[in-house]
Order: structure tokens, then C-alpha cells, then sequence
């Protein structure tokens, strides 16, 4: 990136990045989650701050450090992410890269125990979306970009998450290959010109890639 635009070409921007799970509560102990480990919402947060940007990072449960110069909200649920997402606006560029828990539980007081009459039952509801939130927000940042985790036709599927979400770009993820926990990825950039594939890299090299494109989106340069 420094190569091509000077040291800082996101210097003066507000980005906002999530990343990792979220934990849903069924009861004191008992969480829904998935296996995003967050290392590539982290990555495209360094890579921003070391493109210039100032750098709110919205974080699931992970154990990961916090990249240099990126400040970080630790949340838990879609509902506390959804909450510090809005209280960092405005923001020039939001990048929701977060797998965040599509259903939340009813979470129970106390422990739930085994009395004998059978598993209670889980009564789900849907979270909000929060990248469609950021996307259709009075106060939208200028670049909006959402991940798409995707089994089965991925770029069909990532097309129509970019239209409904109201995102710029999506980066598409074919997550039946073993993303999850992964350095690597394969991933495919969806924009309104169609899909361009980057394929198998290091999550490392999408965080690179995706700052020097979202600089170069904002230098103006096609
Ligand atoms: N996303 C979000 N809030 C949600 C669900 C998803 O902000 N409640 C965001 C993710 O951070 C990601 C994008 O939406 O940037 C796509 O997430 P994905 O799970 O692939 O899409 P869903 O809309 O949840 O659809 P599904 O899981 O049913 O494929
Ligand atoms: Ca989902």
C-alpha cells in the first residue's frame, strides 16, 4: 500500500471494523456461538490502521491482541455489537466482517438442570442485522462492506447479500473448505461490476489487498 499511495492513505478516515463470534446466552453457563476465531476481522483492522485510518474495532469473544494503533469495544452478543456499531458512527468506512449469531436464545435466569422430564426447549428469535443496519443508516459511511460466509453457489448467494444488505462490496468466503480457525481462505470480491477471484491466500494477504482497495477506492482511482 505505501508503495502506491505514500505511508498513510486512509490517514483522517473513521473505519469500523467487526470481527469474531458472537455468544448468545441460554442460561448463566450455556452460550450459542459459532467458530469464527476473528483473526480476519483483526487483520483488516491492522491493516487500516497501518493504512492511516483511525480504527474502531467492534469484538466478539476471541483471544486475539489488539492490533497497534486500533481501538477496541469487547462485546458479547449481536445485540451489544449491534449497539457499539452505532455509537461509533460516523464512520467513512464500515467493514463487517463479524459471524454474528443469526438466532439469540431466551436466556434462562438460573442454570437449567436435568429434572428428569426431558431437554428444555430452545425458543429462538432472529437477531437484527447489523450490516443491513450500517447499510441503510441515515448516517451511512461512504464504503460499506459486508463478508459472506457461503456453502452451495457463492457468488450468486453473495451477490444478493450485497443488494438486500445494502453494502458496497461483499467479500465471499467458501467456508465448505475449512475457513473456520484457518490462516487461508479463498474468497472472492463482489462489487457492483461483478465478482473478481482472489484466490487461496493467507487471510493476512485479503487484509492487505482489501486496505490498499478501499484506499484506492477513496483516492478516487478506478
Ligand atoms: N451480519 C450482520 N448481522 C447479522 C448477520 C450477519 O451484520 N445478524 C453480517 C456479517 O457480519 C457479514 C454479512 O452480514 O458481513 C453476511 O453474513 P452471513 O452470515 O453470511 O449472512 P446472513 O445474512 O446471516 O445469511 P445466512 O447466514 O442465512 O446465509
Ligand atoms: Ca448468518
Amino acid at each position: 500500500i505505501a508503495a502506491q499511495f505514500g505511508p498513510k492513505p486512509l490517514a483522517g478516515r473513521h473505519a469500523l471494523v467487526t470481527a469474531g463470534p458472537t455468544h448468545e446466552p441460554i442460561d448463566p453457563v450455556r452460550f450459542i456461538g459459532n467458530h469464527s476465531s476473528g483473526k480476519q476481522g483483526f487483520a483488516i483492522a491492522a491493516a487500516l490502521a497501518a493504512a492511516g485510518a483511525r480504527v474502531t474495532l467492534v469484538a466478539g469473544p476471541v483471544h486475539l491482541a489488539t492490533p497497534a494503533g486500533v481501538t477496541r469495544i469487547d462485546v458479547m452478543t449481536a445485540r451489544q455489537m449491534q449497539a457499539a456499531c452505532e455509537a461509533a458512527l460516523p464512520a467513512d468506512i464500515a467493514v463487517m466482517v463479524a459471524a454474528v449469531a443469526d438466532w439469540r436464545a431466551e436466556a434462562a435466569p438460573a442454570k437449567l438442570k436435568k429434572d428428569g422430564s426431558g431437554p428444555p426447549p430452545l425458543s429462538l428469535t432472529e437477531n437484527p442485522d447489523i450490516l443491513a443496519g450500517i447499510g441503510h443508516h441515515a448516517r451511512r459511511p461512504a464504503l460499506v462492506v459486508g463478508f459472506a460466509a457461503e456453502t452451495g453457489d457463492l457468488i450468486a448467494h453473495a451477490s444478493a447479500k450485497r443488494l438486500k444488505k445494502g453494502a458496497d462490496w461483499i467479500v465471499a468466503n467458501d467456508v465448505s473448505e475449512g475457513v473456520f480457525g484457518s490462516d487461508h481462505t479463498h474468497v472472492q470480491l463482489i462489487t457492483a461490476a461483478g465478482p473478481e477471484d482472489w484466490g487461496p491466500t493467507p487471510k493476512q494477504a485479503v487484509a492487505e489487498r482489501l486496505a490498499g482497495r478501499i484506499a484506492r477506492h477513496f483516492d478516487g482511482t478506478p
